[in-house]
This record gives C-alpha cells, sequence and structure tokens, in this order.
C-alpha cells in the first residue's frame, strides 16, 4: 500500500503568533501519528523561515505554496527553488487553482515550476482540477488528462516517481461541497490508470491527493478509497485539532 500524505495549505492566512501557536499543537498532537502517514504544511513564504526553525526535529515536513522557475535574478517579489530548499522546504505546491486563476498561471508555466522544483530537490505537488462550467459540460475528465500530459510532457512520466498529484476540484474548494469519495475515487483512478498507460510502476507509487472542503467529517471515507493516498487540506489546516483528526483519519 502507498504511503499516506497529508498536506495543509494555509494560503494567505497567519501571523508570527498563529503560525507559532498553530505548529506547537500540531507538533504535541502529531507524536502519536504512525509512519505510514507523512505531515506536511505549507505557511505563506514569509513564514516559511519561522515554521523551519520550529519544526526542527518534528516529523512534520516543511512545504511552501508557490515558487519562480528561476533560480535567481531581477524577479522582484519572486521566490526560487534554492531559497526555499535553504529554509529547510521539502515540498512546494505548483499549479494551484488560485495560482492559474488570480494569477494567470498556465500549463507551461506550470510545467517550468515543477522543473524547477525537482532541479533543486523539492517533490513538486502538481495541482489539476476542473472548473465547476467545466464539470457541467462533462469535461472533467478531458481537463485533468490534458493538465497532467502538459507536466508528462515537459518533464517526461519518470518525473512522477518523485512528485505528488492533487486533484482539487475548484467547485469543491472553500464551498463545503466535497466531491463524494466514490467521485474522488474516479478521477483519481482515471489519472493512475493514464500514468500506467506510459508506466505501470511510476502510476503505481505516485500519491494522488485529493482536495476540496476536506474535514475530519469526510477525510476518513476519502482515504478508503484505493486511489486516493492523502489530501491537501486549505481551511480545516488552520486548526490544529481538525487538521491532526484528519491526518489521524489516514493511520489506519
Ligand atoms: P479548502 O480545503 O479550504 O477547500 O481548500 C482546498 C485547497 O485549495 C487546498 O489547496
Amino acid at each position: 500500500m502507498r504511503p499516506k500524505l497529508v498536506v495543509g495549505n494555509w494560503k494567505m492566512h497567519g501571523s508570527r503568533q498563529q503560525v507559532t501557536q498553530l505548529l506547537e499543537g500540531l507538533k504535541q498532537g502529531n507524536e502519536g501519528l504512525s509512519k505510514d502517514v507523512a505531515v506536511a504544511v505549507a505557511p505563506s513564504h514569509l513564514h516559511v523561515g519561522l515554521a523551519n526553525e520550529l519544526l526542527t526535529g518534528s516529523q512534520i515536513a516543511l512545504g511552501a505554496q508557490d515558487l519562480h522557475p528561476g533560480e535567481e535574478g531581477a524577479f522582484t517579489g519572486a521566490v526560487s527553488a534554492p531559497m526555499l530548499a535553504d529554509y529547510g522546504v521539502s515540498y512546494v505546491i505548483v499549479g494551484h487553482s488560485e495560482r492559474r486563476q488570480f494569477f494567470a498561471e498556465t500549463d507551461a508555466v506550470v510545467a517550468e515550476k515543477f522543473l524547477a522544483a525537482q532541479e533543486h530537490g523539492l517533490r513538486p505537488i502538481l495541482c489539476i482540477g476542473e472548473s465547476l462550467m467545466q464539470r457541467e459540460q462533462g469535461l472533467s475528465e478531458q481537463i485533468v488528462l490534458s493538465q497532467l500530459d502538459a507536466i508528462v510532457a515537459a518533464a517526461g512520466v519518470q518525473a512522477f516517481r518523485d512528485a505528488v498529484i492533487a486533484y482539487e476540484p475548484i467547485w469543491a474548494i472553500g464551498t463545503g461541497q466535497t466531491a463524494t469519495p466514490t467521485e474522488a475515487q474516479q478521477v483519481h483512478w482515471i489519472l493512475r490508470d493514464h500514468l500506467a498507460e506510459l508506466d505501470a510502476a511510476v502510476a503505481s507509487g505516485v500519491q494522488l491527493l485529493y482536495g476540496g472542503s476536506v474535514k475530519s467529517a469526510n477525510s476518513g471515507k476519502l482515504f478508503r478509497e484505493p486511489d486516493i493516498d492523502g489530501a491537501l487540506v486549505g481551511g480545516a489546516s488552520l486548526k490544529a485539532e481538525e487538521f491532526l483528526a484528519i491526518c489521524k483519519s489516514a493511520d489506519f
């Protein structure tokens, strides 16, 4: 069985005090969790340094929410993969729908970020997912496969040996409307099956996370689906107790 992975995407939330409190709570509560469940948090870039200090010696891994594809240079406001790696970051989210929507990120830019992350030893968490309109038009499968194929074309299927994919239907993000375990499983199976046509070993090893209104009340059922290997959690990752309950529900 693939190990489970639960990642908290804190988005643009948190003060120094809130970050400290949340991480202290997570460190305490995380102790009893089995080694089969990996846990990571992705604070804002500004809080990565603080989080790195607070997480020293803990089992909780550090993630980031985005990166610039370049190594360094005149890119005002941007943060590069080497900078993140220097601060102990091991996972980085790429292609989140909020980046695609509000920052006009295309599949091509997402692919560059994915490659830059891997080049510097960071594990990309590639986000893909369809909008409500696309879903209503019956285009879900086509959209997620084309988003996935854009990265396969740029990086090759072997790149998914050390990458994570998060299926996040946009209509489920922050809406309280989760995909049912059966709906999510269906898409995850399509993704894995698609990769299996290219490389069976890569497909069976790649971790596929679900994201979109995950909370402790629905996570256990999602995690019991055969192709759901964890979750990318937004709002519910901002409360230590609730996030820990989600992590514990992956431990079975
Ligand atoms: P919510 O869990 O708040 O719906 O957000 C999901 C998400 O976008 C995680 O990346």
